[in-house]
This record gives structure tokens, sequence and C-alpha cells, in this order.
């Protein structure tokens, strides 16, 4: 049995360090690792990382995240991985990581930011197409194949997709539909179909649901903390996802 502090959203910025990330440490506190999905910092600004990585230091298990929109916003995306790594954290683009339990037991992480594109024509209608439309398209092709080859070199007993952007619509809740192209792309679920995924986990729909599952019927849990309010717990073993609970309480935070 493996146990999961996941979390995402937590837009740090200088002098507000938000809502969650003070709790980390003792959210993670038993644990056998800590998710996040995305938007560690506000602006993606070097000095953001640098506040981070002094809050998640402290925390004494593997940290697996991928970046946000708003961590890319980062003009220094180098430094801002390399400051991050400085704390432990190992952000995935397109990678994977295993994490190997006491009893064996494989938990394999693939992680990618995503992209925005839309859900059309299963979940929402299509957009209006223009030349930057045509810009969000390549990058979302791009995206797409970078999940897709790290879930092929991915070997593990439990599989799961650590993103930020949405793979499906079904947890996208109170969002408005205008705003679904920023939130995700179905493409990306297209790919989370098409390999055995037990979880997809992803964040940057505050204004989302918490559960929710692909076309083929894949779980996907929307972990940003606006939406759970607390970092969620998940239990691992063999048969994949076997409880989930919330580990703190706090403040709701607001953005994007
Ligand atoms: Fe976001
Ligand atoms: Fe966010």
């Amino acid at each position: 049995m493996v146990r999961l502090a996941v979390t995402g959203d937590l837009h740090i910025r200088m002098g507000d360090p938000g809502a969650v990330a003070p709790g980390l440490a003792a959210a993670s506190r038993g644990v056998d690792a800590l998710l996040i999905a995305g938007d560690i910092t506000e602006h993606g600004r070097v000095a953001e990382a640098e506040l981070a990585s002094l809050l998640l230091r402290v925390i004494d298990v593997p940290i697996v995240a991928v970046m946000g929109n708003h961590d890319l916003r980062s003009l220094r995306r180098l430094a801002f991985r390399q400051t991050l790594a400085t704390a432990g954290v190992t952000v995935l683009d397109g990678a994977s990581v295993v994490l190997t339990a006491s009893d064996g037991l494989r938990i394999g992480f693939a992680g990618i930011a995503g992209c925005g594109g839309g859900f059309w024509p299963a979940e929402a209608p299509d957009a209006i197409h223009t030349k930057a439309w045509n810009a969000i398209a390549v990058r979302q092709r791009r995206e797409a194949a970078k999940l897709d080859e790290a879930l092929t070199r991915l070997e593990a007993d439990v599989r799961i997709v650590l993103m930020h952007f949405a793979p499906t619509a079904s947890t996208l809740g109170d969002e408005p539909g205008a705003k679904y192209w920023m939130l995700g792309n179905g493409e990306l679920g297209r790919v989370i179909d098409n390999h055995r995924v037990d979880l997809v986990l992803h964040g940057h729909a505050h204004l989302g649901n918490r559960i929710g599952a692909t076309a083929n019927g894949t779980l996907v849990r929307n972990v940003a903390f606006p939406v759970n309010s607390s970092v969620v717990q998940l239990l691992v073993d063999r048969s994949g996802i076997v409880e989930s609970e919330s580990l703190i309480a706090s403040a709701v935070g607001t953005g994007g």
C-alpha cells in the first residue's frame, strides 16, 4: 500500500505563499510521495520558485510535479526548474518516474503540463479557427505526443498521469463553457485512453469538480486546491486507487 498526498494550484507569490503551501509539510507527513499538479507559482518568477523551495525542502518524501500555465510564464524556465530541483522536486515534462514501495509495488507517474485546445467534438462544440487557433493546435499535438511517449515507456504496476490541464470536460464543473478551450483538450484524453492508465490527476480548473472520467472511463481527479479546499490523500495498492480522503482544510484561493 502506498500513500500519496496530492494537490495543485498553489499560486505562490512573493509576500503571499498562498493558502496551501505552508501546510504542505504537515499534509505530507506519513505519505510516500507528494504530487503537485502545476501552478506552483503565480508568475513563474525564479524568486517565487525560491520561496516555493523554502516551503518544500522541509518535506522529506519524493515530490513530483508538473508545470502549470502560471509557472510557464517564466522567462527563465531552466533556472525556475533548477530552483525547484534544489528542494527535491522532480518536474516531469513528457517523462516519467517510478516509485517502488517496500513490498515491491511500482507506482509510475507520467507527467506533462498539457495545454488548452478544447474538447470537441465529443464534449464541447468546436471553436472558431484563426491563426492563433492553429498555434494552439500545434501545441496540442506536441503535448499529446509527449504524453503518448511517456506512457509508452512507463513500466509500472499502477500507472498515474499527472498533468496541469484537463483531459476531459467532466471535471470542469462550474467553469463557463466559453473557457473550456483554455482549460484542457480532448486529445490528451484520447492519448490516455490508448494506454492502460489507472488514474489521471490534474489541476488548473479552479471552478471544476473533483471527479470525472475520460471517454473510455479512466478515472480523472481535479486536485486543484481551490476545488478540494484540502490536500487530497490517495491510498494505492495493486488494484489501483483504493481510498481517498482530505488531509487538511484551508481557505479557498481563486485564479486560473
Ligand atoms: Fe493553471
Ligand atoms: Fe491555477
